[in-house]
């Protein structure tokens, strides 16, 4: 199959490429990127209004399979992040049971679902059954498939365990993602000690229930020399931390979340569980600081957390649903609008830190858009705007706390492993699937 994307303008940090060109793909490879190709052979993609740039991969979604399907699936998930602009998404192991052990790495990794949709890379649990006590298989998980290892959802405790498993995981040449939250300093309540815990009435969480742990695993970091990256920062004071170990050339980094970039504990006043979220919205300040790291480059990668959670758990009243926002389909068009569009960054540095960093973080090939290279291609719209409506997410949750939200730079056409699989909301392989094609 040929494919001719036309006039899209073409963003590809690695050829310095961005200008308007087309892009015409042959049986997966990409062979040409010129100006006014024409291929009578070649299905030709309208990119007219449109950006072309590599792949995007999302660093941290929760696919819930096994053992919670009700929320969401590996079909559905890689669905969703298909449908959100992503080539990859990295799934977290809290799952039921945890991906604990190799045998159900491999059924992640190999799911078929992998195949149809955006490519679904296993993390294994850091800790056995993430209870935070002994060191889970991490040599045999790793030839499984795992792509990192976390205990997402919960942080490593004790500082003996976090050294013993960054010397471990040297063995293995993957990076620990680390969710970073001293459990005595933080209620769990998912409300920002300041003016929201103030105003509602509800125990916060203080910033430095992050950070202390942050500071803790920056110096473990250095002393292990263990690739570290740390997992949806929200405090100006991780930050802080962050920039100065950066300076001081220690090897770890860092993702913020589109909702931490975006909200603020202002909508956590409303004690709407819709904004629950671990860790919690910060302040403005907090806010603010995220948004001078990532213009700076101190924050390495958007990652999604996307945590999606049934209706009836999320209407329960705040104290009582659980923490997360179902964010795989709303991530790039925030990040597009609220902050290409206003000109606070670049469309280079959306591809870097969607595309180019978190390659780099996996320790994998980073996509390029040039001859020879199989297509892996992210495109999105950038001159219609629609508004969110959850009701049309693929993820099997439905809701959102930017239900509303007037965004530009929605996917148009993503190619996965040189394949179309996504046009205009369209899913081609499935239907070719359902229809008996393949
Ligand atoms: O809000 C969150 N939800 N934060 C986490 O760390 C875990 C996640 C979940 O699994 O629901």
């Amino acid at each position: 199959m040929k494919y001719l994307l036309k006039k899209g303008t073409v963003v590809c940090p690695i050829t310095c490429k961005e200008s308007e060109l087309d892009v015409l793909i042959d049986n997966g490879m990409i062979v040409r990127v010129e100006k006014g190709i024409s291929d009578k052979k070649a299905l030709a993609l309208d990119a007219s209004q449109c950006i072309v740039m590599p792949g995007f991969i999302d660093l941290h979604a929760h696919l819930r399979e096994p053992g919670e399907e009700e929320k969401e699936t590996l079909y559905t998930g890689a669905k969703a992040a298909l449908a959100g602009g992503f080539v990859r998404v990295v799934c977290m192991p809290n799952t039921e049971p945890p991906l604990s052990t190799s045998f159900l790495i491999k059924a992640v990794a190999q799911s078929d679902a992998s195949s149809l949709f955006c490519r679904v890379l296993p993390t294994g649990s850091l800790s056995k059954n993430r209870e935070g006590k002994e060191i889970a298989e991490l040599n045999l998980m790793a030839k499984a498939g795992a792509v990192a290892f976390s205990d997402d959802g919960s942080s490593i405790q004790s500082a003996g365990l976090m050294r013993s498993l960054m010397l471990y995981s040297l063995t293995t040449k993957k990076p620990l993602f680390l969710h970073e939250e001293d459990v005595n300093l933080s209620p769990q309540t998912c409300i920002h000690e300041g003016k929201a815990s103030f105003v509602t009435g509800v125990e916060g969480t203080p910033s430095s229930a992050e950070a202390v742990m942050i500071a803790r695993d920056i110096l473990l970091a250095e002393e292990t020399g263990a690739r570290v990256h740390f997992q949806h920062l929200s405090s100006k004071e991780s930050i802080t931390l962050l920039r100065n170990a950066k300076k001081k050339g220690i090897q770890v980094t860092a993702e913020v979340t589109p909702h931490h970039l975006v909200l603020t504990e202002d909508e956590t006043v409303s004690l709407n569980p819709l904004f629950k979220v671990n860790p919690p919205l910060r302040s403005t300040e907090d806010r603010n600081a995220l948004e001078e790291a990532l213009v700076e480059g101190v924050i390495d990668v958007i990652a999604t957390d996307h945590a999606p959670h049934t209706k009836e758990e999320k209407t329960r009243e705040f104290e009582l649903a659980p923490p997360g926002i179902a964010g795989l389909e709303t991530a790039l068009p925030l990040l597009y609008t609220y902050f290409v569009e206003k000109k606070i960054i670049d469309l280079r540095r959306l591809v870097e830190v969607f595309s180019i960093n978190p390659a780099k973080v996996l320790g994998k090939k980073v996509f390029a858009i040039r001859e020879g290279e199989r297509a892996e291609l992210t495109v999105i719209n950038t001159a219609e705007s629609r508004k969110v409506n959850p009701e049309k997410f693929f993820s099997k949750s439905k809701l959102s706390p930017f239900q509303g939200f007037e965004l530009y730079g929605w996917p148009e056409y993503v190619f996965v492993e040189g394949e179309l699989r996504f046009l205009k909301g369209d899913f081609p392989l499935e239907e070719r699937r359902s229809k008996g094609v393949d």
